[in-house]
C-alpha cells in the first residue's frame, strides 16, 4: 500500500497512458509482413491528391504530361516522408530522454518507450516506401540535420511534445486525405492507413502531456516557447518539399520554388493540414493575438 495519495493530474496521467497501452496492444502493425513491399508500382498513380502537390494550377504544372505530374506528386511524397523519418528520429530521442528523468514502472514511461517501438516500425517503413519508389535519399536537408542536433543539446520537453503534435496532426491530416482517396498508389496508401492508426496514440498522448508542461510555465519562458514552436513548425513545413522534388522532374528548382511558393493551392493545402494543431494551440493560448500573424505569415493559419 502507498502510505501517500498520488496527486490528482498523476492519476489521469496514469489512467491516459493505460488507455494507450491497450490501445496499442490492440492495434499495431509490423509493416515489413503487412504491406506487400514487391507489388509494382503504376507510374501513372498520384501518391497524393493532385490539387495537394506544391505546383497543381501553375504554368509549370501544366507543362508536364499526366504522367510527370504523378511522379512529381510521388516525388513529393517520398521528400515528406524522408521529413517524417528526421522529425520520427528527434522525437524519439526526446521520449528516451523524457523516460530518463522518469520511472519506467509508471505506465506513462512505458507508454513512451511504446510510442519509440511504434516510431521505428514507422521510420523502417518510410524508407522502404523511398527506397521503392526511387527517391534516392532518406536524408533530411542540411539546415534541418544541423537544427535536429541542436534539439538533442537543448532537450526541451515542452518543444518535444508541442512539435510532436504539430507534425503529428499535419501528417495526420494528410495521410486521411490519401487513405480516403481510392484513386491513389496503393503502397503510399497502405503506408498511410498504418501511420494514422498509429498516430492517433501519439497524439492523445502528447497533448495533455504539454497542457501541463504549458500550465507550469512563467510568462518568459511562455513567449521564448511560442517562438521556438514557431520556428520548429516552419522548418518542418520547409522540409516537406526537398529541391530535389524539383531537379528529379527536370524542373528548374528556382522558378519551382517560386511558383510553390505563390501558389494558392499549396497554402490552402498546408493551412488545411496544420488546421487541427493550430486550433490545440490557440486554445491553449500558445498561439495568441503576437503571434498568430507569424503563423499566417507562414502560410499555416487563415
Ligand atoms: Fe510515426
Ligand atoms: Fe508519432
Amino acid at each position: 500500500m502507498r502510505d501517500t495519495a498520488p496527486a490528482p493530474h498523476a492519476d489521469r496521467r496514469e489512467q491516459n497512458a493505460a488507455r494507450l497501452l491497450r490501445a496499442s496492444a490492440r492495434h499495431s502493425f509490423d509493416p515489413l509482413t503487412e504491406i506487400d513491399w514487391d507489388a509494382p508500382i503504376d507510374p501513372d498513380h498520384f501518391a497524393l491528391p493532385q490539387h495537394r502537390v506544391t505546383l497543381y494550377g501553375t504554368p509549370l504544372w501544366e507543362s508536364l504530361t499526366p504522367r510527370q505530374q504523378a511522379r512529381l506528386s510521388v516525388h513529393q511524397l517520398a521528400s515528406a516522408t524522408a521529413a517524417g523519418i528526421w522529425f520520427e528520429l528527434v522525437l524519439m530521442e526526446g521520449l528516451i530522454r523524457h523516460v530518463y528523468e522518469g520511472d519506467l514502472t509508471t505506465r506513462h514511461a512505458q507508454y513512451a518507450l511504446t510510442e519509440v517501438a511504434d516510431e521505428c516500425r514507422h521510420s523502417t517503413m518510410f524508407a522502404r516506401y523511398i527506397a521503392a519508389t526511387g527517391y534516392p535519399s532518406a536524408r533530411p536537408s542540411a539546415k534541418a540535420h544541423r537544427r535536429g542536433k541542436l534539439h538533442f543539446l537543448l532537450n526541451d520537453t515542452a518543444i518535444t511534445f508541442a512539435g510532436a503534435i504539430f507534425v503529428e496532426e499535419f501528417t495526420d491530416a494528410m495521410q486521411r486525405e490519401m487513405v480516403r482517396d481510392e484513386s491513389l498508389q496503393p503502397l503510399a496508401r497502405a503506408v498511410a492507413r498504418i501511420h494514422v492508426v498509429e498516430e492517433a496514440r501519439h497524439i492523445g498522448y502528447a497533448k495533455p502531456e504539454l497542457e501541463r508542461i504549458w500550465a507550469r510555465m512563467g510568462p518568459a519562458r511562455r513567449a521564448v516557447f511560442r517562438r521556438g514552436l514557431l520556428v520548429l513548425a516552419r522548418l518542418a513545413v520547409a522540409e516537406l518539399v526537398h529541391p530535389r522534388v524539383y531537379a528529379l522532374s527536370g524542373l528548374d528548382v528556382r522558378a519551382a520554388e517560386r511558383a510553390a511558393a505563390a501558389n494558392e493551392h499549396w497554402r490552402l493545402a498546408r493551412v488545411d493540414w496544420a488546421r487541427k494543431a493550430l486550433a490545440f494551440f490557440t486554445d491553449l493560448g500558445v498561439v495568441d493575438h503576437r503571434t498568430a500573424p507569424h503563423w499566417r505569415r507562414a502560410g499555416l493559419l487563415d
